[in-house]
């Protein structure tokens, strides 16, 4: 018997506060005349302190579990894409997977830029297919603004911050995720890194002195790598599922810049309909925003039960990934609020569980203090 790997639910999450190029334009020399016409962008969405990429994350992948009716203990794994973590280790999956109180998850962040979600995607579709999990929940969250450099034009007026989460879940009937393409090529890592932080240059006063906290992009030479990769893994992608352009109901690109995207149009002689983009309210929010689109594009009517829907992305990496993916789910009905409420108290209840282990791991140390002795004792 064949398995599906069918994507039953999708949430997303932007933060409240908007920067507009116009205000960037009193920060850099810049204007909304120049950004908007390099690359679509009017504006972005930007963290408030205290929201994190785990945070924004919880709240894209609340509103998941809300459309695909499920408890956040169905979910056998979580994965969540980003460059931008909370920390290098806990994984923020692991954040995450507390938070919701999905209690028989596997969790683990992915690395691979703005790919990331279609590589999550990918992966998560293959262990359902495979048998391995039934249900999976993939996340690309970005928290871009806190390594961007604010006095640097080229990069600064690009970026943006926000979640997006689907959860793919495995079934008998035809349909979800059909296909999927990715790829790599680490020579052309230079292009677009954030230089310090890792084990190669770990943070210290000269580096961040000298700002290698901050993303490094040689825009061009990334511009003409995604013009080249965007249309050869659509098209790579249909054939694998063997699918062709005119199957295709709707693209959902990396949202990077608009310039970009028409061209991938062009090459492919797709109708500009046939395209979806956000770009122009929210930037590049490079994991994040190809599943803040898929979101979008359901809540718009734009992608129905039955259709064709190929995601595309490119970025750091290099990296490239395209998924086709056959959309079964209809946007169900907003729940009663008495049901609402039932799922808020699901999460107080999660932070109560989490609490209780965390004392407990506690109670467990002191009360085995003598039987384990303590380091000072050991090294005598
Ligand atoms: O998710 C993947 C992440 N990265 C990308 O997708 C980036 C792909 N690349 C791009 O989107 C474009 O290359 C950029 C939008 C970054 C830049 O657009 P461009 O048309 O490639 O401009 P450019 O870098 O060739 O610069 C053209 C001019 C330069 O001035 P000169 O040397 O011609 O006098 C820049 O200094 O525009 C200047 N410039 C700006 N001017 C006003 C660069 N940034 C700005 C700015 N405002 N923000």
């Amino acid at each position: 018997m064949t398995t599906f790997a069918h994507v039953v639910g999708w949430g997303k999450y932007v933060p409240q506060r908007v920067l507009t190029n116009d205000e960037l334009s009193r920060m850099v020399d810049t204007s909304d005349e120049w950004i908007h016409t390099r690359t679509g962008i009017r504006e972005r969405r930007l963290v408030e302190d205290g929201e994190t990429t785990a945070s924004m994350s919880i709240q894209a992948a609340r509103q998941a579990l809300e459309i695909a009716r499920l408890s956040p203990a169905r979910l056998d794994l979580i994965i969540v894409a980003t460059a931008t973590p909370d920390h290098a280790f806990p994984a923020t999956a692991c954040l995450v997977q507390d938070a919701l109180g999905a209690t028989r998850a596997a969790a683990f962040d992915l690395a691979a830029g703005c790919s990331g979600f279609v590589y999550g995607l990918s992966i998560a579709a293959h262990l359902l297919i495979a048998g391995a999990y039934q249900t999976a929940l993939v996340i690309g969250a970005e928290t871009l603004s806190r390594i961007t450099d604010w006095t640097d034009r080229g990069t600064c007026v690009l970026f943006g911050d926000g979640a997006g989460a689907v959860i793919l879940q495995a079934g008998e009937n035809e349909g979800g995720v059909l296909a999927s393409v990715l790829g790599a090529d680490g020579s052309g890592g230079d292009l677009l890194r954030l230089p310090a932080g890792g084990s190669k240059t770990p943070a210290s006063h000269r580096s961040v002195a000298e700002g290698q906290h901050f993303i490094e992009m040689k825009g061009r030479e990334v511009f003409r790598f995604a013009v080249r990769t965007m249309p050869a893994a659509t098209r790579e992608v249909l054939a694998k599922a063997g699918l062709s352009l005119t199957d295709l109901d709707l693209l959902v690109p990396h949202q990077a810049n608009r310039r970009i995207i028409e061209s991938a149009v062009r090459s492919l002689d797709l109708p500009p309909e046939a395209v979806y983009s956000n770009l122009e309210q929210y930037g590049n929010t490079s994991a994040a925003s190809i599943p803040i689109a898929l979101c979008e594009a359901a809540a718009d009517g734009r992608i129905e039960p039955g259709d064709l829907v190929v995601t595309v992305g490119f970025g750091a990496g290099l990296t490239w990934g395209a998924a086709a993916i056959r959309w079964t789910r209809p946007l169900p009905k907003p729940l009663p609020r008495w049901r609402r409420f039932l799922r808020r108290l699901r999460y107080v209840v999660a932070r109560l569980r989490s609490r209780l282990r965390r004392l407990r791991r506690r109670l467990v140390a002191f009360w085995t203090r003598d039987v384990l002795g303590n380091g000072r004792e050991k090294s005598k």
